[in-house]
């Protein structure tokens, strides 16, 4: 049996119409707002529990998914007073961010961008909001203070210089677009600067010959070359973790709109090609990307919620345990695709835009939640950190949604119903 989708059946793949991205669209619009009731003042956690997200406190880094979700619902949401009810909404949360930020709560780490950006940096860019743009610069400076000028990147976590955790990590490509937006604003270099200067350590690095990617890459403190790469949350050491690779899928794209580097662009094609060819025949990444068809249950369009996946769910053909997928990862580089195929000539952007809807399709088929699903989440199938006997995350949101995979499918379905949408990162 093959494992991954050929070449031709992604070719014969059908791709989603305007008509059923403007549905789905619809749907994730009035779940969001269904849900400020619980979430104004307080947070989603990063993943759902039994699929359902349970309030808490701005913490962590995952926040700022649900705040970009009220924004993205704010813009396609006609009906007035149900969109003054996501603009209070949004600024309560901006302001919180603010606060957050003030008080520098739980900020010692490198996911400003993931945090800041579409909460304050697209309150900023929809409403012009001042505080917004304060908290924004501030999470700006703070991600600044992470650069090693040794080995020139953006350390991830934990102590500054500590040697077990002198590193970057793939994710922090979708950090850096904060640090452009800061320059532009401020029309000061330096955040400019270090966002070049990681990107290029970054690129130079973490992508492996075969175009899959490291999730994180130890560099040596005293030479600030390569010392050698680590997983946390993929399978081992040596695999593609799914969202990784989607990062580095969308972290490249947004890296060629900053500079037209021939060098970033084919970085692009070669993560995106190494993630489009390692997808099982239904489009539905397992949550690392060494695992494919036979290693899992069959997506069914029909079961909506039941998810049937349980951590003891029997043997698969290979004799393995059931492995889980990462929808979220679909989503990530389906908005990577939509996002490259602006800079590109025709031929090779219809390409990528017709991919992406094919992946799009797929995700909107077997993994949106539908009105009666008992869940109060978007995107089904997707998970956080699975634990492996070769990895050392700690296990959290296996087959459950999880927020940035809610976010980015209803960023994929803007850019989809609206191609001129004016991206917040
Ligand atoms: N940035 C952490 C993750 O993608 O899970």
């Amino acid at each position: 049996m093959k494992r991954w989708i050929t070449k031709e059946n992604l070719e014969n793949s059908p791709s989603i119409t305007e008509a059923e991205a403007r549905a789905a669209r619809k749907f994730c619009v009035q779940r969001t707002q269904e849900n400020l009731s619980t979430f104004t003042t307080a947070f989603p956690g990063a993943a759902s529990k039994d699929l359902y997200y349970q309030p808490g406190p701005n913490l962590g880094w995952t926040t700022g998914f649900w705040t970009g979700l009220v924004w993205l619902s704010y813009e396609a949401q006609e009906d007035p007073s149900k969109k003054a009810a996501l603009l209070h909404a949004g600024k309560t949360q901006a302001a919180d961010f603010l606060r957050r930020i003030e008080n520098k709560e739980d900020v010692d780490h490198h996911d400003m961008g993931f945090l800041y950006t579409p909460s304050c940096v697209a309150a900023w860019r929809l409403l012009s909001d001042d505080d917004a743009k304060r908290a924004a610069i501030l999470a700006a400076d703070q991600l600044l203070a992470r650069y090693q000028p040794v080995g020139k990147f953006l350390q991830a976590w934990g102590k500054m210089g500590a040697p077990e955790n002198y590193r970057f990590i793939v994710d922090c490509l979708l950090n850096v677009p904060l640090l452009f937006w800061a320059s532009s604003v401020t029309e000061d270099p330096k955040y400019r600067e270090v966002a070049l200067s990681h990107i290029h350590t970054a690129l130079a690095n973490v992508i492996r010959e075969d175009g899959s990617t490291w999730h994180t890459v130890f560099m040596n403190p005293q030479t600030g070359l390569f010392d050698h790469g680590a997983t946390c949350q993929g399978y081992r050491d040596g695999s593609a973790w799914a969202r990784g690779q989607a990062w580095a899928v969308y972290g490249t794209a947004l890296a060629f709109r900053e500079t037209k580097e021939e060098a970033y662009l084919a970085a692009f094609r070669k993560v995106t090609s190494y993630f489009l060819s390692h997808l099982p025949k239904d489009l539905i990444p397992y949550w690392d990307l060494s695992f494919g068809d036979g290693d899992g249950y069959a997506l069914d369009p029909s079961i909506h919620g039941e998810a049937p996946f349980t951590e003891s769910a029997g043997t698969n053909e290979n004799g393995g345990i059931f492995q889980p997928r990462d929808a979220s990862s679909a989503a990530i580089a389906v908005c990577g695709m939509l996002e490259m195929s602006r800079y590109l000539a025709q031929d090779e952007a219809a390409s990528l835009v017709l991919t992406a809807k094919r992946l799009l399709k797929a995700c909107t088929d077997t993994c949106l939640a539908r009105p009666d699903t008992p869940t109060n989440g978007l995107l089904l199938h997707s998970t956080y950190s699975h634990r492996s006997p070769f990895n050392t995350c700690t296990p959290e949101g296996t087959e459950e949604c999880v927020i940035w995979g809610d976010y980015f499918l209803l960023e994929a379905l803007t850019r989809v119903t609206n191609p001129d949408w004016c991206v917040y990162w």
